[in-house]
């Protein structure tokens, strides 16, 4: 079974957790692509969907799920969302498709946050995918020489604005042995929007997609 299969499996497991009647918060990134184009099979039993990027927008948009803008809804149930890694408390890298911050925000306002990956997302210690961080431009060297001190080494992403006008520093070399303490000591350094650590928001449930189909984690 390919990658892309097994992302289509979990994607087809989170559609369960979907809420009949209700607003789904919907993330970003390839796996969350697919749940979309699943999604659309059942618009007609959900309310809507808020979004966490232009490019999932757009593409619940062609499909003709309305979506609905943040402010104009209450709590969300179920917010459905992919990672770079997890950790076996489900401790998630997100950002590499640099949608972390509206991400961060949806998964806040979301009672149950459902993450979905293919197997190979599931590491004893995150940090071997390049941790993103949402940077106000001004600040961009500031922090990067910030993020030196903390024990990384940030690259920054060329050619790359976030939906919010910022820019991301993708940070190598980390071995993230207490996610709450890193994500807490990078987000309070002034300049940065937020870090691509969810750990004190974690996700609740782990769908990973394998080759013998959808297998549910819970945190450790
Ligand atoms: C988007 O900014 C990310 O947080 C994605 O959720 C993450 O990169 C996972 O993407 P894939 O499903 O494409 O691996």
């Amino acid at each position: 079974m390919t990658q892309d299969e097994m992302k289509i499996k979990a994607a087809e497991a989170a559609l369960e957790y979907v809420v009949t009647g209700a607003i789904v918060g919907v993330g970003t990134g390839s796996t969350v692509n697919h749940f979309i184009d699943l999604l659309a099979g059942i618009k007609n039993k959900i309310e809507g969907a808020v979004s966490s990027s232009e490019a999932s927008t757009q593409r619940m948009q062609a499909h003709g799920i309305k979506v609905y803008d943040l402010n104009d809804v209450g709590d969300i149930p179920v917010y459905i969302d992919g990672a770079d890694e997890s950790d076996h408390y489900l401790n998630l890298i997100k950002g590499g498709g640099g949608a972390l911050t509206r991400e961060k925000i949806i998964a806040g306002a979301s009672k149950k946050f459902v993450c979905i990956a293919d197997e190979s997302k599931l590491v004893d210690v995150m940090g071997k995918f390049p941790l993103p961080v949402e940077v106000i431009p001004m600040a961009r060297s500031f922090i990067a020489r910030e993020l030196v001190k903390l024990g990384g080494q940030p690259v920054w992403r060329e050619n790359f604005i976030t939906d919010n006008g910022n820019i991301i520093l993708d940070v190598h070399n980390l071995e993230i042995m207490d996610a709450v303490k890193l994500e807490n000591d990078i987000n309070k350094l002034p300049g940065v929007v937020t870090v691509g650590i969810f750990a004190n928001r974690p996700a609740d449930v782990l769908i990973l997609g394998t080759p013998n189909g959808a297998r549910t984690v819970y945190s450790k």
